[in-house]
């Protein structure tokens, strides 16, 4: 028994987890002995920290009281939280747990979500014309069709879309045409078009180095997206667009430019490309509202200063806007995203229509849906273990180092994987963490100000986070550093079988999006998902339903794990609330996000694409016949 161990001086979280791995049944008992010890330490922890405030004691009684059943039981708790406009939710200590009023708010917004879906092609017409305030493009009866012949559900959903090609309503054709031509000509990229004589075709590429590309696999994209429309084919109108083979997007759009296109379009008319307002040079704040925490006007930007500490708890209930950097300027100095561009790029003069895999609400790249990552419902995956036999509770993630390049001169501590894995393997000090207390039923419970617990005692027990593999993005000399950085653990076999035993999974981006998630969704675990990418999928899928959704500074993370884990003993678990949202998001993956779905969605957005491109976009607008 080595005590010491415990107090995380000599400990490192692999020494401990492997080694409970390793050794066999007399260890059992050797195990049990720790958690008893790293129980009753924990538990004077409780009260004796120095580091918890009296308020953090008292609560703890409070919520020792309130267990026993006092009068409160009976009432349910008035205190609310509070529903900011960037997305998250600001916990009222004096109000009940929010996950399970964020939880049941989900669930009741994704059963209206199924209830009002349209139903026949006339009801997804009125719809379209209720949500965007025109017609819908021609081709919407054919596409409806199919995606009813499909069983694609939520067929209205797709506002994703429309809030990429919106800006492009305020732009002449004449001059998208144009400046899809320049496109065309830009280093790294593909067109392909569809005529009245050629179905869709590859026309033409502007690649430095070709092979690097091939070697890359990064054509293999323009395969994929002919693979994705290949059942559509007969009913794609011509189209001719260029595609980025990157994973990220670049077209950094400049606020005001955006704001001058989307306020032609909602007037009808066009912008005159020489007198939009020259973008500002602010690097990634050009494309925040003046204003916004993203681009404050005093101040003047500095990106460089670090976040300030947490004073408060908040979770997201919208997902979407907590991705925001304009509303989150942390996520700029969080995130490889951004901060592999230090300040960030000069924005486009202009918006230039080009397609690629994953944007952000800063760039005007329209993004679609990939193969990269996709696995179908009859891989090997599909006899993942269930719920009720996975064995291990830890919160696990495994992932290599990219994201951005590892050099003496870039962030890369403060990139979302390095700031992940150094997050779980820190054991020094304390963290204050909400533990659902021991209640059967805490529904009308106050969630209180948290605990104070020491980090030595959390991470090696509760976390199971390191990197696989070794380092890369780094030169051999750097590499070498790195692995005195961080402990690299042996790869996963490919097929993610290892992650299968795991209850609770993490997935965060990579370089781009992230391509283990549609798989980590199959899996019947529930995924803790932190993303800086609103993807296409996003408006067809429920926040709280089917994952958890984490922010990108993972300030959320322990108190969402732990209410649906509890406590080191389990205590206080939300299991029936976490198999349910393991067993949603896996019917979602099933349903939601087929191939089929991949190309309904790819359909419908070349519509939209072909229409606004055309000279004449009213000619080229759904009229019901008859
Ligand atoms: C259609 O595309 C093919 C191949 O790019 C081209 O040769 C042909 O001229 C195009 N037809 C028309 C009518 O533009
Ligand atoms: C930005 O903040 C950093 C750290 O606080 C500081 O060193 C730097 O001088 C600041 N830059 C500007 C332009 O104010
Ligand atoms: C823990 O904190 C001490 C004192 O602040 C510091 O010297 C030490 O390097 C830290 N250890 C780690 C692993 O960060």
């Amino acid at each position: 028994m080595d005590k010491g161990r415990l107090h995380g001086r000599t400990a490192t979280p692999a020494s401990l987890t492997s080694s409970f791995l390793a050794k066999g049944l007399r260890r059992r008992f050797t195990l049990l002995l720790l958690i008893v010890i790293v129980g009753i330490y924990f538990g004077r922890l409780l009260q004796l920290t120095p580091n918890s405030s009296r308020s953090n004691v008292r609560d703890h009684r409070e919520a020792r009281c309130d267990t026993l059943g006092s009068a409160d039981d009976e009432q349910p708790i008035s205190a609310h939280h509070t529903y900011l406009p960037n997305g998250l939710l600001h916990v009222n200590p004096d109000g009940i747990h929010p996950i399970l009023e964020l939880v049941k708010k989900a669930e009741e917004e994704w059963e209206k979500k199924l209830d009002r879906a349209s139903r026949t092609l006339e009801e997804a017409v009125v719809e379209y014309k209720r949500r965007y305030k025109r017609d819908p493009p021609e081709g919407f009866d054919d596409w409806w069709d199919f995606a009813h012949e499909m069983e694609v559900q939520l067929p209205d959903e797709y506002d994703t879309i429309y809030r990429e090609l919106e800006p492009f309503w305020g732009m002449d054709p004449k001059d998208l045409a144009e400046l899809l031509a320049i496109e065309e000509t830009k280093p790294d990229s593909f067109t392909l078009a569809k005529n009245e004589t050629h179905d869709t075709h590859l026309v033409t590429t502007a690649f430095s180095d070709p092979e690097t590309w091939e070697e890359r696999g990064l054509l293999r994209g323009m395969k994929e997206i002919r693979d994705l429309l290949d059942t559509v084919e007969p009913a794609l109108p011509p189209f001719r667009a260029v595609f980025s083979p990157h994973g990220t997007a670049n077209l950094l759009s400049d606020y005001n430019v955006r704001r001058a296109c989307l306020d032609a379009a909602g007037e009808n008319r066009y912008v005159e490309l020489s007198k939009l307002p020259k973008p500002a040079r602010l690097g990634f704040a050009s494309a925040c509202p003046p204003g916004s925490p993203g681009r404050p006007d005093e101040p003047p930007v500095n990106h460089s200063h670090r976040p300030p500490p947490r004073t408060d708890r908040t979770f997201i209930f919208d997902h979407r806007l907590s991705m925001d950097p304009c509303r989150h300027p942390h996520i700029f100095r969080n995130h490889a995203q951004y901060l592999a561009h230090d300040v960030g790029t000069t924005p486009q003069p202009t918006a230039a229509p080009r397609f690629t895999y994953s944007t952000t609400a800063l760039f005007h790249d329209i993004q679609l849906p990939s193969f990269l990552g996709w696995t179908p419902e009859t891989s090997p995956r599909v006899d993942d273990p269930l719920w009720e036999s996975k064995t291990d509770e830890r919160l696990h993630w495994r992932g290599s180092n990219i994201g951005m390049a590892y050099t003496d001169s870039t962030q890369w501590r403060d990139s979302h994987r390095s700031r992940l894995v150094s997050w779980a393997h820190d054991i020094n000090g304390t963290v204050n963490v909400l533990i659902p207390g021991y209640v059967e039923d805490e529904g009308w419970k106050r969630v209180g100000h948290g605990t104070v617990v020491s980090k030595a005692l959390l991470n090696p027990a509760m976390l199971d986070i390191a990197f696989s593999g070794t380092p890369r993005g780094c030169d051999l000399q750097y590499c070498r550093y790195l692995e005195t950085q961080f402990e690299w653990r042996k790869n996963q076999d490919a097929n993610g079988k290892e992650a299968g035993n795991h209850k609770y999974i993490l997935d965060v981006d990579g370089k781009g999006w992230s391509k283990d998630f549609k798989r980590l969704m199959s899996s019947n675990s529930v995924i803790f998902k932190s993303t800086a990418y609103p993807e296409w999928w996003l408006d067809r899928s429920q926040p709280w339903v089917h994952y958890v959704p984490i922010k990108v500074d993972y300030s959320d993370l322990y108190d969402a794990y732990f209410f649906f884990r509890g406590g080191l003993y389990g205590e206080g678990n939300h299991d029936h609330l976490a198999k349910k949202i393991a067993y949603a998001g896996r019917e979602w993956s099933k349903t939601f996000w087929r191939e089929e779905d991949m190309t309904v969605y790819l359909f419908r957005l070349l519509l939209e694409y072909a229409r606004v491109m055309h000279p004449d976009r009213e000619s080229k607008s759904y009229k019901p016949t008859g």
